[in-house]
Protein backbone atom coordinates (compact mmCIF):
# COMPACT_ATOMS: atom_id res chain seq x y z
CA UNK A 1 0.00 0.00 0.00
CA UNK A 2 1.30 3.36 -1.19
CA UNK A 3 1.19 6.95 0.87
CA UNK A 4 -1.93 7.38 -1.00
CA UNK A 5 -4.17 4.50 -0.17
CA UNK A 6 -7.56 5.93 0.40
CA UNK A 7 -9.02 5.41 4.24
CA UNK A 8 -13.13 5.66 4.55
CA UNK A 9 -14.13 6.24 8.19
CA UNK A 10 -17.90 5.55 8.77
CA UNK A 11 -19.19 6.99 12.28
CA UNK A 12 -20.74 9.31 14.62
CA UNK A 13 -20.62 12.43 15.37
CA UNK A 14 -21.09 14.33 18.60
CA UNK A 15 -20.89 17.17 20.46
CA UNK A 16 -19.13 16.64 23.61
CA UNK A 17 -20.31 17.93 26.69
CA UNK A 18 -17.96 17.96 29.47
CA UNK A 19 -17.83 18.25 33.13
CA UNK A 20 -15.02 17.81 35.64
CA UNK A 21 -15.41 16.84 38.76
CA UNK A 22 -13.76 15.62 42.14
CA UNK A 23 -15.65 12.09 41.41
CA UNK A 24 -18.69 10.72 39.58
CA UNK A 25 -22.36 11.80 41.20
CA UNK A 26 -24.04 8.51 42.94
CA UNK A 27 -27.44 8.18 42.30
CA UNK A 28 -29.99 11.48 43.81
CA UNK A 29 -25.79 12.43 44.73
CA UNK A 30 -25.21 16.38 43.13
CA UNK A 31 -21.44 17.32 42.71
CA UNK A 32 -20.45 20.84 41.83
CA UNK A 33 -17.69 20.62 38.65
CA UNK A 34 -14.68 22.63 38.45
CA UNK A 35 -14.38 23.25 34.79
CA UNK A 36 -16.77 22.77 31.75
CA UNK A 37 -16.03 22.66 28.55
CA UNK A 38 -17.99 21.81 25.09
CA UNK A 39 -16.02 20.43 22.52
CA UNK A 40 -16.03 18.52 19.27
CA UNK A 41 -16.39 14.31 19.43
CA UNK A 42 -18.41 11.36 18.75
CA UNK A 43 -16.14 8.08 18.19
CA UNK A 44 -16.41 8.45 14.16
CA UNK A 45 -15.44 12.15 14.34
CA UNK A 46 -12.79 11.68 16.18
CA UNK A 47 -11.14 8.61 14.51
CA UNK A 48 -11.27 10.48 11.37
CA UNK A 49 -9.76 13.36 13.27
CA UNK A 50 -7.18 11.22 14.38
CA UNK A 51 -6.72 9.86 10.80
CA UNK A 52 -6.51 13.66 8.97
CA UNK A 53 -4.31 14.42 11.33
CA UNK A 54 -1.90 12.13 11.03
CA UNK A 55 -1.63 12.30 7.06
CA UNK A 56 -4.49 9.84 5.75
CA UNK A 57 -6.13 10.74 2.63
CA UNK A 58 -9.64 10.33 4.17
CA UNK A 59 -13.12 10.69 3.09
CA UNK A 60 -15.72 10.36 6.45
CA UNK A 61 -19.27 8.67 6.05
CA UNK A 62 -21.28 10.67 8.79
CA UNK A 63 -24.74 13.08 9.59
CA UNK A 64 -25.05 15.80 11.48
CA UNK A 65 -28.21 17.56 12.51
CA UNK A 66 -29.40 20.94 10.68
CA UNK A 67 -28.37 23.20 13.45
CA UNK A 68 -25.35 25.65 13.75
CA UNK A 69 -23.20 22.75 15.62
CA UNK A 70 -23.27 20.49 12.59
CA UNK A 71 -22.20 22.93 10.39
CA UNK A 72 -19.21 24.24 12.80
CA UNK A 73 -18.16 20.38 13.05
CA UNK A 74 -18.38 20.02 9.12
CA UNK A 75 -16.14 23.28 8.90
CA UNK A 76 -13.72 21.82 11.55
CA UNK A 77 -13.64 18.56 9.87
CA UNK A 78 -12.65 19.86 6.65
CA UNK A 79 -9.90 21.89 8.60
CA UNK A 80 -8.93 18.54 9.77
CA UNK A 81 -8.10 17.46 6.37
CA UNK A 82 -10.89 15.33 6.26
CA UNK A 83 -13.34 15.22 2.48
CA UNK A 84 -16.47 15.40 4.05
CA UNK A 85 -18.36 15.87 0.78
CA UNK A 86 -20.08 12.26 2.38
CA UNK A 87 -21.43 13.99 5.66
CA UNK A 88 -25.14 14.67 5.20
CA UNK A 89 -27.35 17.12 7.14
CA UNK A 90 -30.10 15.76 8.32
CA UNK A 91 -33.10 18.15 8.14
CA UNK A 92 -35.03 18.41 11.59
CA UNK A 93 -32.88 16.28 13.42
CA UNK A 94 -29.95 17.92 15.85
CA UNK A 95 -26.11 16.79 15.69
CA UNK A 96 -25.37 13.85 18.36
CA UNK A 97 -24.95 15.03 21.66
CA UNK A 98 -22.41 13.35 24.75
CA UNK A 99 -22.36 13.91 28.05
CA UNK A 100 -19.11 13.45 30.06
CA UNK A 101 -18.19 13.10 33.49
CA UNK A 102 -14.45 13.08 33.92
CA UNK A 103 -13.33 12.37 37.88
CA UNK A 104 -10.31 13.20 39.67
CA UNK A 105 -8.48 10.25 37.82
CA UNK A 106 -9.18 11.09 34.75
CA UNK A 107 -11.63 8.37 34.17
CA UNK A 108 -15.13 9.20 32.14
CA UNK A 109 -18.43 8.36 32.78
CA UNK A 110 -20.53 9.06 29.13
CA UNK A 111 -24.14 9.09 28.26
CA UNK A 112 -24.90 10.04 24.45
CA UNK A 113 -28.24 10.75 22.86
CA UNK A 114 -27.52 9.90 18.95
CA UNK A 115 -29.82 12.57 17.38
CA UNK A 116 -28.45 12.72 13.43
CA UNK A 117 -26.20 9.84 13.81
CA UNK A 118 -29.51 7.22 13.70
CA UNK A 119 -29.92 8.87 10.12
CA UNK A 120 -26.85 7.14 9.07
CA UNK A 121 -29.20 4.15 7.86
CA UNK A 122 -28.14 1.07 4.96
CA UNK A 123 -29.72 3.40 3.05
CA UNK A 124 -27.50 6.32 3.74
CA UNK A 125 -24.53 3.91 3.40
CA UNK A 126 -25.81 2.73 -0.05
CA UNK A 127 -25.82 6.14 -1.41
CA UNK A 128 -21.73 6.69 -0.19
CA UNK A 129 -21.08 3.11 -1.18
CA UNK A 130 -18.13 4.37 -4.22
CA UNK A 131 -16.73 5.91 -0.61
CA UNK A 132 -15.83 2.05 0.44
CA UNK A 133 -15.53 0.73 -2.66
CA UNK A 134 -12.48 3.28 -3.24
CA UNK A 135 -10.89 2.73 -0.27
CA UNK A 136 -8.42 0.57 0.68
CA UNK A 137 -9.30 0.59 4.47
CA UNK A 138 -12.72 1.20 6.05
CA UNK A 139 -12.90 2.02 9.71
CA UNK A 140 -15.85 1.98 11.96
CA UNK A 141 -17.15 2.15 15.42
CA UNK A 142 -20.59 1.19 17.08
CA UNK A 143 -22.08 4.71 17.72
CA UNK A 144 -23.99 4.35 14.08
CA UNK A 145 -26.71 1.47 13.43
CA UNK A 146 -25.95 -1.81 13.83
CA UNK A 147 -27.39 -2.99 10.31
CA UNK A 148 -25.64 -0.11 8.69
CA UNK A 149 -22.39 -1.33 10.21
CA UNK A 150 -23.40 -4.56 8.26
CA UNK A 151 -23.92 -3.05 4.96
CA UNK A 152 -20.90 -1.00 4.61
CA UNK A 153 -18.27 -4.49 5.93
CA UNK A 154 -20.89 -6.53 3.22
CA UNK A 155 -19.68 -3.55 0.69
CA UNK A 156 -16.44 -3.21 2.19
CA UNK A 157 -15.29 -7.17 1.16
CA UNK A 158 -17.20 -7.38 -1.94
CA UNK A 159 -14.91 -4.70 -3.04
CA UNK A 160 -11.91 -5.94 -1.46
CA UNK A 161 -11.42 -3.21 1.35
CA UNK A 162 -9.88 -4.12 4.39
CA UNK A 163 -12.46 -3.58 7.38
CA UNK A 164 -11.21 -2.48 10.76
CA UNK A 165 -13.83 -2.50 13.42
CA UNK A 166 -13.42 -0.88 17.01
CA UNK A 167 -16.21 -2.51 18.45
CA UNK A 168 -17.05 0.42 21.09
CA UNK A 169 -19.25 1.06 22.70
CA UNK A 170 -19.74 -2.62 23.69
CA UNK A 171 -22.34 -4.90 22.45
CA UNK A 172 -22.31 -7.91 21.23
CA UNK A 173 -22.00 -8.66 17.55
CA UNK A 174 -23.05 -11.31 14.90
CA UNK A 175 -20.87 -13.76 13.32
CA UNK A 176 -21.98 -12.43 9.84
CA UNK A 177 -20.89 -9.03 11.05
CA UNK A 178 -17.40 -10.96 12.62
CA UNK A 179 -16.39 -12.75 10.35
CA UNK A 180 -16.27 -9.94 7.62
CA UNK A 181 -13.72 -7.82 9.61
CA UNK A 182 -10.38 -8.21 8.84
CA UNK A 183 -8.71 -5.79 12.07
CA UNK A 184 -10.82 -5.64 15.44
CA UNK A 185 -9.63 -3.21 18.35
CA UNK A 186 -11.53 -4.06 21.56
CA UNK A 187 -10.74 -2.46 24.99
CA UNK A 188 -10.84 -4.96 27.86
CA UNK A 189 -14.44 -4.89 28.46
CA UNK A 190 -15.13 -5.01 24.87
CA UNK A 191 -13.52 -8.13 24.33
CA UNK A 192 -15.09 -9.41 27.04
CA UNK A 193 -18.62 -8.72 25.87
CA UNK A 194 -17.75 -10.59 22.47
CA UNK A 195 -16.03 -13.64 24.03
CA UNK A 196 -17.03 -14.12 27.39
CA UNK A 197 -13.42 -14.32 28.78
CA UNK A 198 -12.62 -11.44 30.94
CA UNK A 199 -9.18 -10.23 30.07
CA UNK A 200 -7.16 -9.69 33.20
CA UNK A 201 -3.95 -10.96 31.66
CA UNK A 202 -1.91 -12.38 28.93
CA UNK A 203 -3.03 -15.47 28.82
CA UNK A 204 -6.66 -14.17 29.15
CA UNK A 205 -5.67 -11.91 25.93
CA UNK A 206 -4.21 -14.36 23.67
CA UNK A 207 -7.55 -16.73 24.84
CA UNK A 208 -10.42 -13.73 24.14
CA UNK A 209 -8.04 -13.20 20.74
CA UNK A 210 -8.21 -16.66 19.86
CA UNK A 211 -11.98 -17.11 20.22
CA UNK A 212 -11.54 -13.38 17.60
CA UNK A 213 -10.02 -15.29 15.54
CA UNK A 214 -11.93 -18.47 15.18
CA UNK A 215 -14.91 -15.94 14.21
CA UNK A 216 -12.69 -15.07 11.19
CA UNK A 217 -10.87 -12.30 12.02
CA UNK A 218 -7.11 -12.34 10.52
CA UNK A 219 -5.89 -9.42 13.09
CA UNK A 220 -6.66 -8.75 16.79
CA UNK A 221 -5.86 -5.70 18.62
CA UNK A 222 -6.83 -5.69 22.15
CA UNK A 223 -6.18 -2.03 23.85
CA UNK A 224 -5.16 -2.48 27.64
CA UNK A 225 -5.28 1.34 28.10
CA UNK A 226 -1.88 2.36 29.75
CA UNK A 227 -0.71 -1.00 29.50
CA UNK A 228 -0.47 -0.99 25.89
CA UNK A 229 -2.09 -3.83 23.58
CA UNK A 230 -2.32 -7.00 22.83
CA UNK A 231 -2.00 -7.93 19.46
CA UNK A 232 -1.98 -11.17 17.88
CA UNK A 233 -1.81 -12.07 14.26
CA UNK A 234 -3.70 -15.77 13.29
CA UNK A 235 -3.00 -16.83 16.85
CA UNK A 236 0.69 -15.51 17.26
CA UNK A 237 0.18 -12.94 20.25
CA UNK A 238 2.55 -10.23 21.83
CA UNK A 239 2.02 -7.75 24.50
CA UNK A 240 3.05 -4.39 23.36
CA UNK A 241 3.36 -1.95 26.06
CA UNK A 242 3.00 1.75 25.17
CA UNK A 243 4.83 5.38 25.92
CA UNK A 244 4.74 6.27 29.95
CA UNK A 245 3.36 9.75 30.14
CA UNK A 246 0.89 11.93 32.38
CA UNK A 247 -2.46 11.20 31.94
CA UNK A 248 -4.90 13.68 32.52
CA UNK A 249 -7.86 12.18 30.74
CA UNK A 250 -7.97 9.21 28.37
CA UNK A 251 -11.21 10.81 26.49
CA UNK A 252 -10.36 9.59 22.81
CA UNK A 253 -7.30 8.18 23.74
CA UNK A 254 -8.55 4.58 22.12
CA UNK A 255 -10.13 6.57 18.83
CA UNK A 256 -6.53 8.44 18.63
CA UNK A 257 -5.02 5.17 18.56
CA UNK A 258 -7.36 3.17 15.80
CA UNK A 259 -6.89 6.84 13.51
CA UNK A 260 -3.53 6.45 13.55
CA UNK A 261 -2.59 2.87 13.52
CA UNK A 262 -4.70 2.46 10.47
CA UNK A 263 -2.77 5.70 9.03
CA UNK A 264 0.07 4.44 9.31
CA UNK A 265 -1.10 0.70 8.16
CA UNK A 266 -2.13 2.27 4.89
CA UNK A 267 1.23 3.65 4.63
CA UNK A 268 2.63 0.52 4.74
CA UNK A 269 4.46 0.35 8.03
CA UNK A 270 4.16 -2.77 9.90
CA UNK A 271 1.71 -4.27 11.96
CA UNK A 272 4.05 -3.59 15.03
CA UNK A 273 5.44 -0.32 13.89
CA UNK A 274 1.86 0.74 13.10
CA UNK A 275 1.15 0.06 16.87
CA UNK A 276 4.38 1.76 18.02
CA UNK A 277 2.75 5.32 15.75
CA UNK A 278 -0.58 4.84 17.64
CA UNK A 279 0.85 4.32 20.87
CA UNK A 280 2.47 7.93 20.39
CA UNK A 281 -0.17 9.18 19.20
CA UNK A 282 -2.63 8.41 21.91
CA UNK A 283 0.11 9.02 24.64
CA UNK A 284 -0.17 13.10 23.97
CA UNK A 285 -4.07 13.31 23.61
CA UNK A 286 -4.14 11.71 26.91
CA UNK A 287 -2.11 14.49 27.82
CA UNK A 288 -4.40 17.15 26.91
CA UNK A 289 -8.62 17.09 27.85
CA UNK A 290 -11.14 16.70 25.68
CA UNK A 291 -11.82 14.70 22.35
CA UNK A 292 -10.46 16.09 19.40
CA UNK A 293 -8.88 18.72 20.66
CA UNK A 294 -6.34 16.38 21.84
CA UNK A 295 -5.89 14.55 18.86
CA UNK A 296 -1.75 15.53 18.16
CA UNK A 297 -1.05 16.54 14.54
CA UNK A 298 1.37 14.33 12.71
CA UNK A 299 4.72 16.52 13.09
CA UNK A 300 3.95 16.39 17.03
CA UNK A 301 3.66 12.39 16.73
CA UNK A 302 6.85 12.70 14.83
CA UNK A 303 8.47 14.82 17.32
CA UNK A 304 7.53 12.55 20.35
CA UNK A 305 8.73 9.66 19.05
CA UNK A 306 11.81 11.08 17.93
CA UNK A 307 12.06 12.50 21.73
CA UNK A 308 11.63 8.81 22.92
CA UNK A 309 13.86 7.27 20.77
P1 LIG B 1 -11.21 5.47 25.55
O1 LIG B 1 -12.56 4.82 25.59
O2 LIG B 1 -10.79 6.12 26.85
O3 LIG B 1 -11.00 6.36 24.37
P2 LIG B 1 -10.29 2.80 25.09
O4 LIG B 1 -10.85 2.12 26.28
O5 LIG B 1 -10.93 2.56 23.76
O6 LIG B 1 -10.13 4.34 25.34
P3 LIG B 1 -7.66 2.17 25.99
O7 LIG B 1 -7.40 0.72 26.01
O8 LIG B 1 -7.98 2.83 27.28
O9 LIG B 1 -8.78 2.44 24.89
O10 LIG B 1 -6.43 2.95 25.38
C1 LIG B 1 -6.10 2.92 24.00
C2 LIG B 1 -4.65 3.29 23.83
O11 LIG B 1 -4.45 4.63 24.33
C3 LIG B 1 -3.67 2.43 24.60
O12 LIG B 1 -3.36 1.23 23.92
C4 LIG B 1 -2.47 3.38 24.69
O13 LIG B 1 -1.80 3.48 23.46
C5 LIG B 1 -3.17 4.73 24.92
N1 LIG B 1 -3.33 5.02 26.36
C6 LIG B 1 -4.45 4.90 27.11
N2 LIG B 1 -4.24 5.28 28.38
C7 LIG B 1 -2.96 5.67 28.45
C8 LIG B 1 -2.11 6.18 29.51
N3 LIG B 1 -2.56 6.35 30.76
N4 LIG B 1 -0.83 6.47 29.19
C9 LIG B 1 -0.34 6.32 27.95
N5 LIG B 1 -1.09 5.84 26.91
C10 LIG B 1 -2.36 5.52 27.16
O1 LIG C 1 -14.55 7.82 22.50
C1 LIG C 1 -14.82 9.10 23.00
C2 LIG C 1 -16.13 9.59 22.45
O2 LIG C 1 -17.17 8.78 22.94
C3 LIG C 1 -16.49 11.00 22.89
O3 LIG C 1 -15.98 11.97 22.02
C4 LIG C 1 -18.00 10.97 22.94
O4 LIG C 1 -18.61 11.71 21.91
C5 LIG C 1 -18.38 9.49 22.85
O5 LIG C 1 -18.91 9.22 21.63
Amino acid sequence: MSKSAKLAVLGSINADHILNLAHFPRPGETVIGKQYQIAFGGKGANQAVAAGRAGADIAFIACVGADDTGERIRQQLAQDQIDTSPVETIAGEATGVAMIFVNGDGENSIGIFAGANAALTPACVERHQQVIKDADALLMQLESPLESVLSAAKIAHQHQTQVILNPAPATQLSDELLALIDIITPNETEAEILTGIAVKSSEDAARAAGALHEKGIGTVLITLGSRGVWLSEQGNGQHIPCFRVEAIDTIAAGDTFNGAFITARLEGQAVVDAVHFAHAAAAIAVTRPGAQPSVPWRAEIDAFLQQQG
